[in-house]
């Protein structure tokens, strides 16, 4: 070989050696990745993942066969915004993804401060080789409640209470605009769990305790997304979470250990998830919890072959804080816990701290096979789509544009649209309420004028916090505003000053805020003793005494109960408390139904609808006052059907294309009944998803029959059944029933 063709041949190698080095970097020949800008001004060829036209598949076909495999791994690593030190680090490591946890702030804390953050860290994203934005995520559960100014809606066990679907996806919509004008594009929410233990600290999360409302307010998940992900300016990533039967654990206890067979937790935790994905829900959060003693966060069978297999959900799944070093049980991640919970089908860890440690583990189980390789690019795959499908390629930064909805006239009239439908009235004995505006009132209790109480957990911190944390209207503000004469209200926390002169006594008390574990309530679950010595204190006045009590589940109140005239469920609220006035004034008369069954007696715990327990106030219940119509008589009780079964059909929610009903069986009989079916022409109208029982549709009979727990009927039990369906509510819907 000449001196100059050897020449031109080590050339050649160095030349062919560096593009391959360039390749593996995603850096062009030129030294330039293609960028978003460049491919959206089409000034360059913009390589086929820049280009907006082309199928999403397509774009992350090409994608992928440009990342390295740190590209890979970073995409599936989620990191705490304030863990990134330096800034850079988010390049460095190729971070897919940043949250702001419970405690994440910006000082100020304002909507814009969060945007100018948000852009910051995207700007270092896109920065990288490839320019893969990043996607940012946040727990905005009631409202932005990371964000002060923020409108906070009630919380979901409030808006179970309203029974409205259509309601939620307005909320959503709502709280998807205040979360874009942050810049942030992904909301941890709508929490889907079925709390069947009010001693759990997470039951004001849930929409309900039977898994009809929780599937029915999957609405929630179309407001954040729009009706597809990425629809309008304000679509959001939603999260389904937290997968699977985190409200069920044993004696309701936070990352417990839920004990069901497996028909019971599809029956009873399995339904909302379903509508979730059939809604396009983007992304599903794992639960901290056990299954019959095994981690959901390494349940292969759970995970992959239920809800990505059976489901079909073509989203990706994101672990929860800190849960996959948490699953031996010991802080700090081993390979063994990282292998466990990819392979399981986690596609995206919330680490959130130790980012280097994970990357390093995660690498090393990639390499060496222990996690295929074709596994990291599912997790890829799902996730990319997700990022192209929400438009970050094309609009990676905040919309400045939805600033200024954080906090507006327009969202705080929602909020309080939404408090009004959340209020239960339990008890109105002689017709106290509604309250007169001339009357001469005495309000009392700590949360009376205490925006922090009536907020709940996750509001400016994990915990949220008693006090005057952020604007928005309280009770007492709402019944100043109500009556004709501020002057004739009197306000003192304790209740001293009371007296016979007043109309009546309102006592606004209940609990204060808290979030997860530290919400839970294995002892008693009475009111506290300041509570109970200001309602003492108002009762020796002799006036009616109205109660509204703000809590975030049912509180065991049945001794105190004969001694108050009136009770009102508010939940939590939020921001605009003014809701709740406008039911004591009759402004808008109580519509609010129970999502959860009201114990006895904290000793009743669990109680639930169709459990045979009688509770102090059944699920469902809740009054109206006397000059709005009544509510609906009772069906007629059908006279008993030759096999002795009835089968009373409600509707019991409806929204633009589909409903949700439930059926109730009783056994109408003298003897006991091994088992049910009940058959109804469903008219077309598919059903979409179904609870409690197992569905068979023939020609124009839709059948179902119990499932395993819930076909022994002793004369005059009931059990039920719930399913969503396509299309309007039938007018008159109409079953029968046969024991079989
Ligand atoms: C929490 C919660 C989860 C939340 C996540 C991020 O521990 O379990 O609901 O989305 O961490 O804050």
């Amino acid at each position: 070989m000449t001196g100059r063709s050897a020449r031109c041949r080590r050339s050649a190698v160095l030349v062919s050696v560096l593009a391959a080095a360039l390749a593996l970097t995603g850096l062009t020949p030129q030294g330039r990745a293609p960028s978003a800008a460049r491919a959206a001004a089409g000034t360059a060829a913009a390589a086929p993942y820049q280009d907006p036209s082309l199928p999403v598949t397509a774009r992350v076909d090409d994608l992928l066969s440009r990342m390295a495999l740190d590209d890979k791994l970073g995409q599936m690593t989620q990191v705490e915004r304030e863990a990134l030190q330096p800034q850079s680090a988010l390049a460095t490591y190729r971070i897919g993804s940043v949250l702001s946890g419970g405690d994440g702030t910006v000082s100020p804390n304002n909507a814009r401060t969060w945007a100018d953050t948000y852009d910051a860290y995207q700007r270092i994203a896109l920065g990288t080789p490839l320019g893969i934005p990043m996607v940012y995520g946040i727990d905005a559960v009631h409202g932005v409640g990371a964000v002060r100014g923020a409108t906070l809606f009630p919380h979901n066990i409030g808006l179970g209470a309203t029974r409205n679907p259509a309601l939620v996806e307005r909320v959503g919509r709502a709280v998807a605009e205040e979360v874009s004008g942050t810049g942030i594009d992904w909301n941890f929410a709508p929490c889907l769990c079925v709390a069947r233990n009010d001693r759990w600290g997470r039951t004001y999360e849930s929409f309900g305790e039977t898994p009809g409302i929780p599937a029915s307010m999957t609405t929630y998940i179309t407001g954040l997304q729009g009706e597809r992900l990425g629809a309008g300016p304000a679509s959001v990533l939603a999260t389904a979470k937290h997968f699977i039967g985190d409200g069920g654990t044993s004696g309701g206890t936070d990352q417990g250990d839920t004990r069901l067979t497996e028909a019971e937790l599809r029956a009873v935790h399995l339904p909302p998830f379903a509508e979730a994905v059939r809604r396009g829900v983007g992304s599903v959060m794992l639960s901290y919890s056990r299954w019959n003693g095994a981690k959901l966060h390494g349940h292969r069978h759970l995970v992959t072959d239920l809800l990505k297999g059976e489901l079909g959900f073509t989203g990706f799944v994101v672990s929860d804080w800190a849960a996959v070093d948490q699953l031996d049980g010991q802080p700090g991640f081993t390979a063994e816990e990282v292998r466990t919970a990819v392979n399981a089908g986690v596609d995206m860890v919330m680490v959130p701290h130790d980012y280097r440690t994970f990357l390093s583990l995660l690498r090393t189980e990639v390499t060496s096979g222990r996690i295929p390789l074709a596994r990291v690019d599912d997790a890829n795959r799902r996730i990319l789509t997700k990022k192209f499908e929400l438009g970050l390629f094309e609009k990676p930064y905040a919309d400045r544009a939805l600033t200024g909805t954080v906090g507006s006239a327009g969202h705080r009239a929602l909020a309080r649209q939404a408090v009004r439908e959340s209020q239960v009235l339990l008890k109105n004995e002689g017709g106290v309420l509604p309250l007169d505006t001339s009357a001469k009132l005495f309000v009392a209790g700590k949360s009376a004028d205490d925006i922090g109480n009536l907020s709940g957990g996750w509001t400016l911190g994990w915990q949220g916090g008693s006090g005057d944390v952020a604007p928005g209207t309280t009770v007492l503000e709402g019944i100043r505003a109500a009556v004709a004469d501020p002057a004739r209200v009197t306000y003192d926390r304790h209740g001293h000053g009371v007296d016979g002169s007043y109309t009546a006594a309102v006592a606004v008390v209940g609990e204060t805020p808290y979030a997860e574990m530290h919400g839970d309530r294995p002892g008693a679950m009475g009111l506290d003793e300041e509570d109970l010595a200001t309602l003492a204190r108002l009762k020796s006045a002799g006036v009616p005494l109205v109660v509204v009590l703000v809590s975030g589940r049912p509180l065991d109140i049945a001794a105190q109960l004969p001694d108050w005239d009136a009770l009102l469920a508010a939940w939590l609220p939020g921001t605009e408390a003014d809701g709740v006035s406008d039911v004591l004034f009759g402004d808008h008369a109580p519509s609010g139904r129970l999502p959860v069954s009201w114990m006895t007696g904290a000793a009743q715990q669990p109680v639930n609808d169709g459990d045979g327990k009688t509770p102090l106030f059944p699920y469902g219940y809740g009054l109206g006052y006397g000059t709005q119509p009544p509510p609906p008589a009772p069906a007629p009780t059908p006279a008993p059907a030759p096999e002795g079964c009835t089968a009373d059909y409600e509707v019991t929610g409806s929204w633009t294309g589909g409903f949700q009903a439930e059926v109730t069986v009783h056994n109408a009989s003298s003897g006991p009944m091994d088992g049910w079916a009940v058959t109804w022409d469903p008219a077309g109208r598919a059903v979409t998803s179904l609870w409690n029982g197992s569905l068979a549709v023939g020609g124009d009979r839709a059948t179902v029959r119990n499932a395993a727990w819930n076909g022994a009927l002793a004369p005059g039990a009931t059990a039920s059944f719930g399913f969503t369906a396509d299309g309007a509510p039938p007018p008159s819907p109409s079953a029968s029933c046969a024991a079989s």
